[in-house]
């Protein structure tokens, strides 16, 4: 028996008994759901976000389809979560799996048909599941019909859906390219002798939003899908959208703070103002958008009821602050207890500690190693579903899926990072270096496909996957978590339940408490009269931990470990819940 199965049992047995101690959780306090103001579903829904590519294959391609997805709903819906956000599932040629899109209102041939999403959106709500699509409306992909009339000739009528800048006006004003294997922005087009601008990739030409035309073709194709009843929208990169096109000269080194130059350009809130007008007025659906610009004005101003733009923010210094190399809880306490108090009284925020462009959270934020990948985990949960705001879970993090951590860049399939391999080599660069930050952040270690079992492939594909599956899916798996009660699985199921079960959590007064405490995040939430006290050590460590409460009648109401343990302490990793 490898050390790893023999230390999993080890501690699967030690907390076998945990899960009986949960959720002595009574339904909510009368008092507590009364005066809640400006109640809405889509502050109490908790929103699972599902990447298709690497969900579900149906057909043996290697490849998850949305014929998948459905074979797998009574699953999604067993975890109790209210909302699906699905990354793009329209027609592209792939170049970003998915966010280049060639045509807004078809399904990408690897997903399956209009037939497939229809069964799909009929089956979701038959099951009371809700649907947020992403709007990839920064760019699309240079296969678009648009882009390809566009790139046809100067007098087209569907020029200025793009922004090119003629070469004859000499070399454009240098403009940062993500994803370009030379990060360069402007790339020459012979044919009409022009450059066109491209943030990302370029196979992904920035949409010019100046253009009214294009503006009334992006809402009538929202409107499209909204008609189909759909729940949601989730803008993609949106805060890049607007552009000075005077295209002025920025200082150096402003690719280092891009989002300060790129993000919140002129004219964004007309343009958001107008779709919320044109669609989301029109229709029942939460909106959010990729971003929160620089400031949290600018948050604010994209947020706020009475300005009628999107419903919440979906910021990412929070999930920033892990990096190569480690974070500091105290900042993390710092951030996240910063943008609560920002957002106490106005506005709303989403809550999220991955998607599909970070690693794993538990490798990230957590400890993937076998003693404590299953107490991170559960403690990390606990974090996100006892925050205020609504919770953006990842799939997979319900597992507690960690990095696969590729060593060869064969293995690795995401184009940016592709591409900045061969830039690196082009210029010379640290490959080994390169190739250690890649194992740890590369956006592939988020993406392997979904561990359902531990037959082949984990039981995502009977083909070949499109993605290497992580090794260690014969331990990691759904399957397996079913069956015991104390799996990260079972543990997601009822925290999602808890926080269903007490509005406090939704709405509630945020108190963050042993501010200075390294290694334990502390904190309170209060409402109408209900007060729960949240207490989470981040390191493996045995730790103190001072509120400064008298916990004497506390009731210990949730926890990832057995028994209540010693008074001021926490074991490592472990996660508590009180009533006070
Ligand atoms: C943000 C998306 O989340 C990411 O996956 C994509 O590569 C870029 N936008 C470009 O669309």
């Amino acid at each position: 028996m490898t050390h790893f199965i023999k230390l999993t049992i080890q501690f699967s047995a030690q907390i076998f008994v945990t899960c009986l101690l949960f959720f002595s959780c009574q339904s909510p306090d009368k008092k507590e759901a009364e005066a809640i103001p400006d109640k809405q579903w889509w502050k109490e829904a908790v929103v699972y976000q599902l990447y298709p590519r690497s969900f579900k294959d149906s057909d043996g391609d290697g490849i998850g389809d949305l014929k998948g997805i459905i074979s797998k709903l009574d699953y999604v819906k067993s975890l109790g979560v209210d909302v699906i956000w699905l990354n793009p599932i329209y027609s592209s040629p792939n170049d970003d799996n998915g966010y280049d899109i060639s045509d807004y209102r078809n399904i990408m041939k690897d997903f399956g048909t209009m037939q497939d999403f229809d069964d799909l959106l009929r089956e979701m709500h038959k099951r009371k599941l809700k649907l947020v699509m992403d709007m990839v409306l920064n760019h699309s992909s240079d296969e678009h019909e648009w882009f390809k009339q566009s790139r046809s000739s100067r007098t087209s009528p569907y020029r200025n859906y793009y922004h090119w800048w003629n070469a004859e006006k000499g070399k454009p004003t240098p403009r940062y390219s993500m994803f370009d294997i030379n990060h360069d922005a402007w790339k020459y087009d012979s044919l009409t002798n022009a450059y066109y601008l491209h943030y990302f990739s370029r196979k992904q030409p920035d949409l010019n939003w100046e253009n009214p035309a294009l503006r009334k073709e992006v809402y009538d194709m929202m409107k499209f899908w909204a008609a189909k009843g759909i729940d949601g929208f989730r803008l993609d990169a949106f805060q890049f959208s607007a552009k000075d096109t005077t295209f002025p000269v920025f200082p150096v080194g402003y690719e280092k703070q891009l989002t300060k130059y790129y993000a919140m350009g002129p004219h964004l809130h007309d343009y958001l103002k107008e779709m919320n007008a044109e669609v989301f007025s029109k229709y029942p659906v939460m909106t959010v958008a990729e971003g929160a610009g620089n400031s949290f004005e600018d948050a604010h101003n994209l947020v706020d009821a009475e300005r009628k733009e999107l419903n919440m923010a979906y910021a990412f210094e929070g999930v920033d602050i892990a990096k190569y190399g480690g974070y500091s809880l105290l900042h993390f306490k710092e951030v996240f207890s910063r943008w609560d108090s920002a957002f106490a009284e106005k506005g709303w925020l989403s809550v999220f500690l991955s998607n599909h462009d970070q690693a794993r959270m538990v490798s990230r934020f957590g400890n993937d190693s076998p003693e404590f990948r299953e107490l991170s985990s559960k403690m990390l949960t606990t974090f996100i579903m006892t925050m205020r705001g609504t919770p953006y879970y990842y799939n997979g993090d319900e597992l507690g899926m960690t990095n696969a951590g590729f060593t060869k860049i064969e293995d690795y399939r995401d184009m940016p990072a592709l591409n900045e391999y061969k830039y690196q080599k082009s210029i010379g660069g640290d490959i080994q270096k390169f190739m250690q930050r890649t194992q740890f952040e590369s956006r592939d270690n988020g993406r392997t496909p979904f561990q359902w079992d531990s037959t082949k492939n984990a039981g995502f594909s009977t083909g070949k996957p499109w993605l290497k599956v992580n090794p260690n899916y014969k331990t990691i798996n759904q399957a397996a978590q079913e069956k015991d009660p104390n799996s990260t699985l079972n543990y997601f199921r009822k925290i999602v339940k808890f926080r269903k079960e007490n509005p406090v959590l939704v709405y509630g007064k945020y108190t963050l408490l042993d501010k200075n405490n390294p290694d334990v995040y502390a904190y309170t939430r209060e409402l109408n009269g209900v007060k729960f006290l949240v207490l989470l050590n981040f390191t493996g460590k045995v730790v103190n931990v001072n509120t400064g409460l008298d916990l004497a009648k506390a009731e210990l109401i949730l926890s990832n470990y057995e028994g209540s343990g010693e008074a001021g302490k926490l074991r490592g990793y472990e996660a508590r819940v009180f009533r006070l």
